[in-house]
C-alpha cells in the first residue's frame, strides 16, 4: 500500500493556483492597449461554435447601423472543442480579434503540469469535478498538439489588457485583478460578503484595487456566473461586472451565452437583459442567442453521455444552471445607481 506524502487540497491539479498567474493590480495602470467606441468582452467561450458565429452575428448588426464594434475575448474560449474542425474553427477566428488567454489557454500552451485545468477551484466544488476538468483538459490538448501554429499564437496572448472606451479605462481580466484564475469577482466572493460584517472590509479592498489600477470598470470571467457590482469609490462609480459564460446558459431554464458589451452610445441595439450607465458609458448584460439545437449535437458528439464533460456540463447546457437575474445585480453602497433590467430598444 503506498503511504506517499499527500497533497494539501490547494497544491492539487485543478485547485492549484500557479504563481506565475499572479499580476499586481498596478498591471492595468498602463497606456490602453486601444480604443473602441463599443467594446464586446466575450469570456467563456468554452469552444462553442455556434456561440461564436452568433457573437459577429451580433457584431454585424451593429455594423450595418453604422456602429464600430470591437471584440475582445477575455480567456477560456477553448474547452469542449476537441475536434480538430471545432479547435481549427474557434482558434482562427478569436486570433483575428483582441484577446487575452485563460487559464485554459495558458495550460493549453505553456502546461505548467501541477496546474491541471488551472481553474484553481475553491474548496466548494467537489473533487469529482475537479479530476473531470483535469481529464477535460488533457484530452483537448491531445487535440491542440496538433495545431503548433496555434499553439504559438495562444502562448503569446497577455494575462490582462487594458482599454479605453470613450473617456474611460477599462480593465479587461479572465479571473480577477490579482490573477488569472482568480475569484475575487465572483458573485459568492462579491455579494454573499457584503451581507455580512465583511461588508465594508471588502468595499476597503475593492476600493484599494481600483485605486491602483486606474480603471472605472473591470470586465472578468472564469468564474462561470455572472455578476454586475458596482460601487462608489472617492465619489466615482465603479463597476466590476463578469460575464458568466459566452458559450453556455447562465440562468435557470434558459439557452443563451452572455457578452458585456461597453459603449460610448447610449442606445443599446440588442436585448439588454441588465445593464447601467456608469460616467457617460452604457455596460449592458447581452444575451448571445445561439443555435442550441445545433450546439448540443456538436457537443455530444465529443462529449456523449458517460464522459467527463457530459456529467459536469450537459444538464447546464440544457436547463441553465441554479441561478436567477436577480442573483446577478447588486450594487454595492451606491444608493442612486440603477443597475437593474432593461426593455430592448428594437
Ligand atoms: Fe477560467
Amino acid at each position: 500500500m503506498m503511504t506517499g506524502p499527500r497533497l494539501a487540497d490547494h497544491a492539487k491539479p485543478g485547485r492549484n493556483c500557479p504563481l506565475r498567474y499572479r499580476y499586481s493590480p498596478n498591471a492595468f495602470d498602463s497606456t490602453p492597449r486601444f480604443e473602441a467606441e463599443t467594446l464586446y468582452v466575450v469570456g467563456g467561450l468554452y469552444g462553442n461554435v455556434e456561440a461564436l458565429r452568433a457573437v459577429l452575428t451580433m457584431r454585424q448588426a451593429e455594423l450595418l447601423r453604422g456602429y464600430p464594434v470591437t471584440l475582445m475575448f477575455n480567456g477560456d474560449f477553448n474547452w469542449f472543442d476537441v475536434d480538430a474542425d471545432s479547435f481549427a474553427s474557434i482558434n482562427q477566428v478569436v486570433l483575428e480579434h483582441a484577446a487575452i488567454c485563460g487559464n485554459v489557454e495558458m495550460e493549453l500552451s505553456t502546461p505548467s503540469g501541477s496546474a491541471g485545468c488551472g481553474c484553481a477551484y475553491p474548496d466548494d466544488v467537489p473533487d469529482t469535478v475537479v479530476e473531470r476538468s483535469n481529464r477535460i483538459m488533457q484530452r483537448l490538448y491531445a487535440q491542440a498538439a496538433n495545431f503548433p501554429d496555434i499553439l504559438q499564437r495562444l502562448a503569446a496572448l497577455p494575462m490582462h489588457a487594458t482599454v479605453a472606451v470613450g473617456e474611460h479605462r477599462i480593465g479587461i481580466a479572465h479571473g480577477d485583478a490579482h490573477s488569472l484564475a482568480g475569484w475575487d469577482f465572483a458573485v459568492e466572493n462579491l455579494v454573499h460578503r457584503t451581507r455580512q460584517a465583511q461588508a465594508a472590509s471588502l468595499l476597503n479592498k475593492l476600493g484599494a484595487t481600483f485605486q491602483q489600477a486606474r480603471v472605472s470598470a473591470f470586465c472578468s470571467s472564469h468564474t462561470c456566473l455572472p455578476v454586475a457590482f458596482a460601487l462608489d469609490v472617492d465619489g466615482h462609480k465603479r463597476l466590476i461586472i463578469n460575464n458568466g459564460a459566452a458559450g453556455m446558459p447562465n440562468f435557470r431554464d434558459t439557452t443563451y451565452g452572455l457578452l458585456t458589451r461597453i459603449s460610448v452610445r447610449p442606445e443599446v441595439p440588442h436585448d439588454s437583459l441588465y445593464g447601467i450607465e456608469l460616467g457617460g458609458l452604457r455596460f449592458d448584460a447581452l444575451p448571445i442567442r445561439f443555435d442550441h439545437a445545433a450546439w448540443q449535437r456538436r457537443f455530444l458528439c465529443n462529449w456523449p453521455p458517460g464522459s467527463d464533460a457530459h456529467a459536469s456540463y450537459f444538464a447546464r447546457i440544457v436547463h441553465g444552471p441554479d441561478y436567477e437575474f436577480a442573483q446577478a445585480i447588486h450594487v454595492g453602497g451606491v444608493e442612486e445607481l440603477a443597475l437593474s433590467r432593461l426593455p430592448s430598444c428594437d
